[in-house]
């Protein structure tokens, strides 16, 4: 994802951006848990919680710091009421975490957040799932996608993945001038929770579909869907439509942008850049990549929606719709002002933040 440009001070630093960061030692776990608020200028700021292996902590600070500068994008592009926030637990390389382990562990992570008095409120992310929101909200108020029998809005990913085919529409629309995806080739990189329900929605749209997924348990998927099977190594040079990468971020790199053959790129994936100069590289190939902070809002959307503003299941699902909208608007900019689309929806994030009147 683009890096928000940093400005450096007289002493060739560059100055904080976020409101507040926190790292602390937990108290019960001995791990460190950092919670990062980006900017709560357009609202309360949200994020998931983020447990992850590390080799030092220091790296999961940077992870926090850059992935809840990106969630302040999402949010205000999503036009959301919300600001950008983070939690990273920086586990060890070699760590396993046995229910009473983590269930402290999660107890150190509500503590902090409760320290924050409400300016942010987590959700699930990469190592974490509803149940262990169940588990800091029995400390913290402030927590959203727990299971539906606690309360909550549950697991988001069928709601990213309908967000991302609205942004498949609009790709489609922008690239082939149809918005129609039957008979369009989608390359799926990445066959979990939210790659399954894309899989499921695209073939039932009698799209064509080849997938892959490092997990050869998913094989039999991509089968039952008559969709064709790829080894990962050879995903990034499928020949398909649009590429839709489903799995880690940082998979896009000068190397593996130079084997690509597919007209464009949109997926849930977070951070699918390894820096936001390859943006440009994928547009000077003529490769239209539809960000992700836009394409992937879906799931955040629907839960903020039901669970901190208390909008009906309609409205919510509506709202996810029209990722739709917003990314044919950011084309449409893009084209028009001849920037990237990465650099457009930057500049419509930007935009919102301001006028709320106070920049991150
Ligand atoms: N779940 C959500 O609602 C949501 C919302 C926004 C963004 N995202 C992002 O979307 C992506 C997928 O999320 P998810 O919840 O489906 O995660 P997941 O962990 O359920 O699925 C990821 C899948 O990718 C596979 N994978 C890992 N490395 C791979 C590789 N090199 N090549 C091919 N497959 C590989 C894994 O085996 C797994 O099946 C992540 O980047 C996540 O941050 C998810």
């Amino acid at each position: 994802m683009p890096k928000r440009s940093t400005t450096v001070d007289d002493t060739g630093a560059a100055p904080l951006v976020h409101e507040q960061v926190r790292i602390q030692r937990g108290r019960r776990s001995g791990l460190p848990v950092i919670v990062a608020v980006h900017s709560t200028a357009l609202g309360q700021a949200i994020g998931g919680c983020r447990l992850a292996r590390y080799r030092h902590w220091r790296d999961a600070l940077t992870d926090a710091l850059r992935l809840s500068a990106a969630m302040t994008d999402k949010c205000a592009v999503a036009g959301l009421p919300n600001g950008g926030g983070k939690t990273v637990v920086a586990l060890p390389p070699e760590a396993t975490l046995g229910p009473a382990a983590r269930r402290a562990l999660l107890y150190d992570v509500a503590d902090v957040i409760a320290s924050l008095d409400g300016a942010y409120a987590t959700g699930p992310d990469v190592g974490t799932d509803p149940t262990d929101m169940a588990t800091i909200a029995e400390r913290t108020p402030y927590v959203f996608c727990r299971p539906p029998e606690a309360g909550g809005s549950g697991d988001s990913s069928t709601h990213t993945a309908t967000g991302v085919m609205a942004a498949l529409h609009a790709v489609c629309d922008a690239v082939f001038g149809s918005p129609q995806l039957a008979g369009r080739r989608f390359g799926i990189l990445g066959l979990g929770r939210v790659g399954t329900h894309l899989a499921r929605q695209l073939a039932a749209v009698r799209a064509q579909l080849v997938v892959t997924d490092v997990d050869l348990n998913k094989r039999p998927l991509a089968d039952e869907l008559g969709a064709a099977w790829l080894d990962p190594d050879d995903a990034f040079r499928a020949e398909v439509d649009v590429l839709v990468p489903a799995a880690l971020g940082g998979v896009f790199t000068t190397e593996t942008v130079r084997q690509l053959r597919c007209a464009a790129i949109a997926g849930p994936a977070n951070n699918q850049l390894d820096e936001p100069a390859t943006a440009d590289l994928l547009h000077r190939r003529g490769i239209l990549w539809a960000p992700d902070f836009v394409v992937s809002a879906g799931g955040v959307i629907h839960a903020t929606a039901v669970e901190l503003h208390h909008e009906t299941t309609d409205q919510a699902s509506h709202r996810v719709l029209t990722i739709g909208d917003t990314l044919a608007r950011i084309l449409q900019d893009a084209t028009r002002a001849g920037v990237t689309p990465a650099a457009a929806a930057l500049d419509l994030a930007r935009q919102r933040v301001q006028l709320a009147g106070r920049a991150p």
